[in-house]
């Protein structure tokens, strides 16, 4: 065993083509990104107005095929403004994955909210539609004015599913059940920037959708999110709410509801307005590192995993299946240990101590997932 994963760690090093340390995922500016960022810096607009953070929501609008897209300051702001449009207010509930990053909980409890985790499928990682139905069938009352939780009376006011490393979790039936409901859907499509189910963009299925554009995603703005939505109306709500609640005016500062400053930086959004014309090219080049690796895996123990069905992905983060947790670690061990940075699948939500006390169903598959799942170098490479 040791030998093999001795032998798997240098076939990763040979991928990258160098002796010095190899990181999880860094990003590549091969583009026009120093043109735009200098133009932004001689207009003086480097704050949150400016030509670049239109661009941006246009690029983002025609990419995700969405009705419009709204530039944030980063995913999670994104997410959280996303739920409090959905109507999630204090003291309601909102449904999510427990196998998830952080910040997809932490929107929710930003919004005074509570979640609820429901389990994942193991091939797509992310929420699965039958743990989600079988938990709302036991628990769910649906009245008047939406859902309700029977063991708790409070109000499930939303669902945020999370398409993780980019594959895409069985969005449709995910927001049919939800519709059944009447639970709105939010994407964190934070990982899963131009990832398609069934031919169709990551973002687009439910009422919104939320990418995130931070350094260690596919294309970055150094920090940066953008909200899209199918609805027409909802871009303008999110800009209102993201621009402080401020009412149209030409001189007067009218605000009438608490509203956030969560704008998108015009210099931010010159690096990824740039990033965005490269994002083709990149994807193309992490599609080929992907099929080395499944030369470098063909006959080993690790297995590196599959994309899921109808899932056309943006090969974000790539990950290999250990066949116990035994492995996992030695392999973390051998890999970090070589200067060739992997990291295990995040902790379990209900494992961290401010959502330990939330209500979650058996989490069998999650718990599958968190023992063997490893992410494994996924940059794309120096040309
Ligand atoms: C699943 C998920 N949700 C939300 C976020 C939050 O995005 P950001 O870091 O831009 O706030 C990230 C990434 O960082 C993420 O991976």
């Amino acid at each position: 065993m040791a030998n093999e994963l001795q032998s798997i760690t240098d076939a990763i090093r040979e991928r990258f083509n160098t002796t010095k340390f190899i990181p999880l995922h860094v990003p590549q500016f091969w583009g026009k990104e120093k043109e735009y960022l200098a133009e932004t810096i001689d207009s003086t607009y480097v704050s949150s107005v400016g030509a670049y953070v239109d661009l941006v929501e246009g690029q983002m609008a025609r990419l995700t095929t969405a009705a419009k897209a709204t530039a944030v300051v980063n995913g999670t702001s994104g997410l959280q403004v996303c739920l409090r449009i959905a109507g999630v207010r204090t003291g309601d509930e909102v449904i999510t994955q427990a196998l998830t990053f952080v910040a997809t909980a932490n929107a929710i409890a930003y919004n005074h909210a509570i979640p609820i985790f429901i389990d994942v499928d193991q091939d797509t990682m992310g929420l699965s539609p039958k743990a989600l139905r079988a938990f709302l069938e036991e628990f769910a009352d649906l009245r008047e004015d939406g859902c309700y939780n029977k063991k708790t009376n409070r109000k499930i006011a939303a669902c945020i599913p999370m398409h993780t490393f980019g594959f895409m979790c069985r969005i449709d039936e995910i927001v049919s059940v939800c519709t059944q409901w009447k639970i709105p859907v939010v994407e964190d499509a934070a990982e899963a920037l131009g990832s398609k189910y069934k031919g169709r963009s990551a973002g687009t299925f439910g009422q919104s959708g939320v990418f995130s554009f931070n350094g260690n995603k596919i294309i970055t703005s150094g920090g940066g999110g953008v909200i899209v939505s199918s609805e027409p109306q909802y871009a303008a709500k999110a800009k209102y709410l993201t621009t402080t609640a401020k009412v149209s005016h030409k001189w007067e500062y009218v605000h009438d509801e608490m509203g956030y400053n969560f704008r998108m930086p015009n210099l931010n959004a010159a690096l990824l307005s740039a990033q965005l014309e490269e994002f083709d090219v990149y994807k193309d080049a992490k599609r080929t590192l992907y099929n080395e690796y499944q030369d470098v895996f063909d006959n080993s123990s690790l297995k590196l995993v599959a994309v899921p069905e109808h899932t056309e992905w943006n090969y974000w983060l790539m990950s290999v299946m250990a066949e116990d947790k035994e492995q996992r670690d030695m392999f973390l061990n051998e890999t970090n240990g070589n200067g060739v940075m992997t990291r295990p699948i995040w902790q379990l939500m209900h494992r961290l101590p401010m959502y330990a006390h939330c209500q979650r169903d058996a989490q069998n598959n999650a718990e599958f997932l968190e023992a063997r799942i490893v992410n494994i170098p996924s940059s794309v490479r120096k040309r």
